[in-house]
């Protein structure tokens, strides 16, 4: 089969099309012939170890896994003996971040792990795209703690993170707040923020409202910058640690005054995140955005664009048609 091979950390160029074995799957496991996935910042991330700390996940001297693409939409093509839920040629997708594969033409993941079949009303493409920006935006949602009726904050709204957050904020009924640029302000108030606030024209710090929850999804702000903007107990998360890994410091230390904090939640994704994302998308409450797509010969261009950090939403990788 065709696949994108990484096989020392690095820029784009270290990704290489090549041909390589057909995974077989295991008793518990699942073959799924992958139809889409995407390139995205956590695929991106791990590739370059730009961050040493990722190495101790991904392997400390070259990469234990060495096919990306952590999202993935196709259809299972074998199971293995011990495999109760899935049925050859069920359509599925999900998150793969333990043995990932989506920038390959088959995977292999266990019937447990975060897969179930596409909801019923999109595409392969669009259903690749539903989890990652989703899943980290739902664990920093959770983490915040923040409740129907309160007032969030997201900076960076055009992000994969970004443009769930601010549907999964609606959806637990918050009062959103977002920050974009000038081009997005009609996107994002389709996806449904209640204020936009164009950084370009704007400055979002001297905004009058006060937020339980401030969710940099980009990681561009600082806590001492949205500090003043935040209730007395109020909490700010940002996707990024932040310069001299200022948010990991002040995510050990500012819960223990019990005011305004800082946290830095690790992400879990589970079986049930990819179900609650798929019951929102049957009921229109969540729609990944997808900003363009590329093929696999192009895994290059389309990591390039992507680290440019200006992507609008998601990058679809087409795998099949
Ligand atoms: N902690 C983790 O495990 C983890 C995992 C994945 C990603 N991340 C991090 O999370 C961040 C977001 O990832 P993502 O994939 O959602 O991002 P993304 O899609 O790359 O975000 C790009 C978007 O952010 C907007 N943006 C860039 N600079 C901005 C600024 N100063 N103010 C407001 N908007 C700005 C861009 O629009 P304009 O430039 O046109 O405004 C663009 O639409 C990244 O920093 C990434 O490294 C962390």
């Amino acid at each position: 089969m065709k696949a994108v091979v990484y096989t020392k950390y690095g820029p784009p160029e270290v990704a290489v099309l090549k041909e390589v074995p057909k995974p077989t799957p295991k008793d518990n496991e699942v073959l799924v012939k992958v139809y889409a996935s995407t390139v995205n910042r956590t695929d991106a991330g791990f590739r370059s170890a730009e961050y040493f700390v990722s190495r101790f996940w991904s392997g400390l001297f070259k990469p234990n896994h060495q096919i990306l693409g952590c999202e993935f939409a196709g259809i299972i093509e074998e199971t293995g003996k011990q495999v109760t839920i899935f049925q050859k040629g069920d359509h599925v997708f999900g998150f793969n971040d333990k043995s990932w594969g989506g920038h390959g033409e088959y995977l292999t993941i266990a019937e447990s792990d975060a897969i179930t079949t596409i909801p019923n009303n999109v595409t392969f493409d669009v259903a690749a795209a539903i989890t990652e920006g989703a899943h980290y935006a739902l664990n920093n949602i959770k983490a915040s703690e923040i409740e129907s009726g309160q007032n969030a904050l997201v900076y960076g709204a055009t992000g994969a993170i970004g443009s769930a957050a601010v549907q999964l904020l609606k959806h637990f009924g918050i009062n959103v707040t977002a920050v974009c640029n000038t081009k997005n302000v009609d996107l994002v108030k389709a996806l449904g923020a209640d204020v936009v606030i164009d950084y370009q024209t704007k400055d979002f710090t001297k905004t009058a409202t006060r937020f339980h929850f401030i969710f940099d999804a980009v990681g561009k702000s600082s806590f001492g910058q949205c500090k003043p903007l935040l209730t007395n107990k109020g909490v700010y998360i940002s996707t990024e640690l932040g310069k001299n890994v200022a948010n990991i410091f002040l995510a050990l230390t500012t819960p223990i005054f019990g005011g305004k904090r800082v946290l830095f939640p690790i992400p879990v994704m589970n079986k049930e995140t990819v179900i609650f994302l798929k019951q929102l998308v049957e009921k229109g409450e969540y729609k990944p955005v997808i900003d363009r797509q590329y093929i696999l010969s192009q895994i290059v261009e389309a990591y390039k664009y992507v680290e440019t950090g200006q992507k609008t939403g998601n990058v679809i990788l087409k795998i099949a048609d």
